[in-house]
């Protein structure tokens, strides 16, 4: 049983092999009964509406089905249901789970417990799994992964997709050029795993700084949710936008990713511009959803 908790669950050539599955999905090359009679139970405790519905869609291209729990107010939680007793009943009802959850850890804990394979769809703080793998795939289509240099910007300390694409791209020699609000640095331990590794990171003050030295530009929202108080949040918001301006400056190949939903790091006007890729990018979660359940499901 093969449960995706960590991007570092995978090495290199697992990531090279999914993202080339994936590419053949796109080209509708995939057999549309591959998952029939399969279940997926999608426990999502946070927000979501890409990686939810990616993932139901991509069960439903497969000929699969999906089962969910309107909210967490709707279920056993509500009532005091621990998570791992949940994971367990749930387990009698699915042949995978795929989990988000609002505590880091949660989907290491629900794999425990579970006698199912556990996708973990975000943890907090912690990672996201699936979401790098369509980052990854969607710089792929752009550029050779390899040697890149990518400029990872915003909210480094509670954005879980950046600790897992930064660690993702240690496998691929990136150069890791970073610039968050102050207090909101990659968190210490993560930078420190990565530099043994191998990988070179640079910190910056300002955008403008990188803008043309860099292939991606990788832009996260603040993630207000996590913040202790609100005053805090409002010290850091609104400082890191993307601007038509400042991509003039920008080589002819950079290409703009998010993970969105944005709120003002991205102005709109750059939606048009030739470097956004970040819709594209959302797109691609369905292929790439698609060969990550074909994975552990067949
Ligand atoms: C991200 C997440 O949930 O971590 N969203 C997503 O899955 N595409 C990023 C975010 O919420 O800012």
């Amino acid at each position: 049983m093969r449960h995706i908790i960590s991007i570092g669950d995978f090495d290199r050539k697992e990531i090279d092999h999914l993202l080339d599955h994936a590419g053949q999905i796109d080209k509708r090359k995939y057999d549309e009964n591959a998952l029939r009679g399969k279940i997926l139970a999608v426990l999502f405790f946070e927000p979501s509406t890409r990686t939810r519905m990616s993932f139901e869609s991509a069960m439903a291209r497969l000929g699969g089905t999906s089962v969910s729990v309107g909210s967490v107010e709707a279920c056993s939680i509500a009532k005091g249901e621990t998570l791992a007793d949940t994971v367990r009943v749930v387990s009698g009802y699915a042949d995978a789970i795929v989990i988000r959850h609002p505590k880091e850890g949660a989907a290491r804990l629900a794999a425990e417990f579970a006698t199912v394979p556990v996708i973990n769809a975000g943890d907090g703080a912690g990672q996201h799994p699936s979401q790098t793998l369509l980052d990854l795939y969607t710089i792929r289509e752009s550029m050779p992964i390899d040697g890149i240099d990518i400029a990872l910007v915003g909210d480094l300390r509670y954005g879980r997709t950046a600790h897992s694409l930064a660690f993702a791209l240690s496998l691929y020699n990136a150069r890791l050029h970073t610039i968050s609000p102050k207090g909101l640095e990659l968190p210490v331990n993560l930078a420190a795993g990565l530099k043994e590794r191998g990988m070179e990171i640079i910190e910056h003050d300002d955008i403008s700084e990188v803008i043309d030295a860099v292939d991606v530009l990788y832009v996260t929202r603040i993630q207000r949710e996590r913040f202790p108080d609100s005053a805090s949040y409002f010290n850091v918001s609104s400082n890191y936008r993307i601007t038509p301006e400042l991509l003039t400056r920008a080589k002819k190949h950079l290409i703009v990713l998010h993970p969105l939903p944005r709120l003002d790091e991205i102005d709109p006007r750059v939606d048009k511009s030739s470097h956004a890729r970040y819709f594209e990018q959302s797109g691609n979660g369905v292929p790439v959803r698609m060969a990550m359940l074909m994975q552990v499901l067949q």
